[in-house]
């Protein structure tokens, strides 16, 4: 068995039990294709820097390459005395190519290389997520194209208010989607930028390259403050909220369906149910996780992944779900026209079928080319403002509350960072220790 790295202070190594209790392999090997990816970008990095011989760059990023291929055929041995995804695929390197294996930990540390696995495997999650996302707003505008005209009771504090169109309800989920995705897309622009440099903590005297492997790797740019990309996982903190507001919002979805398939209603047919709790509670455990640890590394944070694996996971599968429902779902029209009398229905509502259905159309297509989700820029965000003004949906008291509470905070954000700065220049050239693991 090999020493730990971290092993030094106990005389016999530690014990299985230990280990076994410290190990994330188990479910950190998910990360594999991100780690070998930022290997073989920070290998190159090295050579281009003449920090590591072109031959040793070669034989890493075949030797990678060989690995990559073990792992996705199933071949390749995951150890746990080997703790992490980052030790084990580096050190299954080291048997199979030797000494320049060694040289691939030039200018790197764990801390680095887990905090960007992690922020290019969270990238590609919000775009499988997102593509959902548009599949079931897909699903849903069909349905309501199948649904065209029916008029179903619209409920108030659980009770029939108002008569309204099937279509405008389902729409509504549809609306919720596209700022569901358009939350997960900010988040991705946030998160894209490269850790690679910070090291363990403190950056490094050798003379990277940080910009190339940023580059090489679709990141923004390298992140500014190697502290702060070590430690910080308000990406993830921000991934997890909006997973759990959109499971919020699907929970909507499938009490709707519920209650409707319910006997007193009965207006489809089946019932649906949901797992929106589970969200929230990933979004809870990394909340904890992360109050009051200090700066820079902790070994907490290795519990980071496993509530980030299930929301994506589960997200997903309420997602199909979802829409495989939306696929199949049948209303019972002459139940909803029966039940239309009853209640507090006072209001009478003419449908111009035609016209609704260009809408729905049109809604169609929008999603279809990205438009329903995507607010790229200012511009297209205040094209989105005009026209929902235009739905005469102009913004309430608490959304201008909202704003101006809004503008408050970042005024306040704006005048703690501003005295962080003076108190970093009044003590210009203090030398401190820097913390990782609180040593
Ligand atoms: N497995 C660790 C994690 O996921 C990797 C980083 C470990 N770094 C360290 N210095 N122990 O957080």
């Amino acid at each position: 068995k090999e020493a730990k790295l971290w092993g030094g202070r106990f005389e016999e190594g530690v014990t299985d039990a230990v280990e076994r209790f410290t190990e994330s392999i188990s479910f950190d090997k998910a990360l594999y294709k991100q780690d070998i990816m930022g290997s073989r970008a920070h290998a190159s990095m090295l050579a281009n820097q003449g920090l590591m011989s072109v031959s040793d760059r070669d034989s890493i990023v075949e030797g990678l390459n060989q690995i990559e291929e073990q792992i996705e055929r199933g071949e390749f041995v995951w150890r746990t005395d080997r703790e992490d995804v980052h030790m084990n695929i580096e050190a299954t390197l080291t048997d199979l190519i030797g000494e320049p294996a060694k040289k691939l930990h030039t200018a790197r540390s764990r801390n680095d290389q887990v905090s960007t696995d992690f922020r290019l495997w969270c990238r590609d999650a919000i775009d499988t997520i997102v593509s959902y996302i548009k599949q079931l707003q897909v699903a849903l505008v069909r349905l309501a194209k199948k649904n065209i005209g029916v008029i179903v009771p619209g409920y108030a504090h659980l009770r029939k208010a108002e008569p309204v169109l099937l279509q405008h309800r389902l729409v509504a989920y549809v609306e919720q989607l596209g700022f569901d995705a358009r939350r997960l897309l900010d988040c991705r622009a946030r998160l894209n930028f490269c850790p690679l440099g910070a090291c363990a903590l403190a950056g490094t005297g050798l003379p990277i390259d940080r910009f190339m492997t940023s580059d090489a790797l679709g990141f923004t740019a390298p992140m500014r403050n190697s502290m702060d990309a070590v430690s910080d996982r308000d990406f993830i903190l921000e991934l997890l909220s909006g997973n759990a507001i959109m499971a919020l919002h699907l929970s909507w979805l499938g009490e709707e369906w519920g209650l409707w398939a319910s006997e007193e209603s009965g207006y489809n047919v089946e019932a649906f149910c949901g797992k929106s709790a589970r969200l929230v509670g990933d979004l809870v455990t990394l909340q904890v996780l992360c109050k009051g640890l200090p700066l820079t590394y902790n070994r907490d944070l290795q519990e980071d992944k496993e509530p980030v694996f299930d929301s994506v996971e589960t997200i997903i599968g309420m997602l199909k779900g979802s829409t495989d429902f939306a696929q199949n779902i049948t209303y019972d029209q002459d139940r909803i026209q029966k039940a239309l009398p009853s209640g507090h229905l006072d209001t009478s509502s003419c449908v111009d079928r035609d016209s609704v259905l260009e809408g729905l159309d049109q809604i169609e297509k929008q999603i279809e080319r990205g438009e329903f989700v995507l607010v790229q820029n200012e511009e297209s965000a205040k094209n989105l403002h005009t026209a929902r003004s235009q739905n005469g949906q102009v913004p309430t008291d608490f959304h201008l509350w909202c704003y101006d509470a809004i503008d408050t905070i970042v005024s306040h954000i704006k005048h703690l960072q501003v005295a962080f700065v003076r108190l970093a220049r009044k003590n210009t050239g203090v030398i401190v220790p820097g913390y990782t693991h609180l040593q």
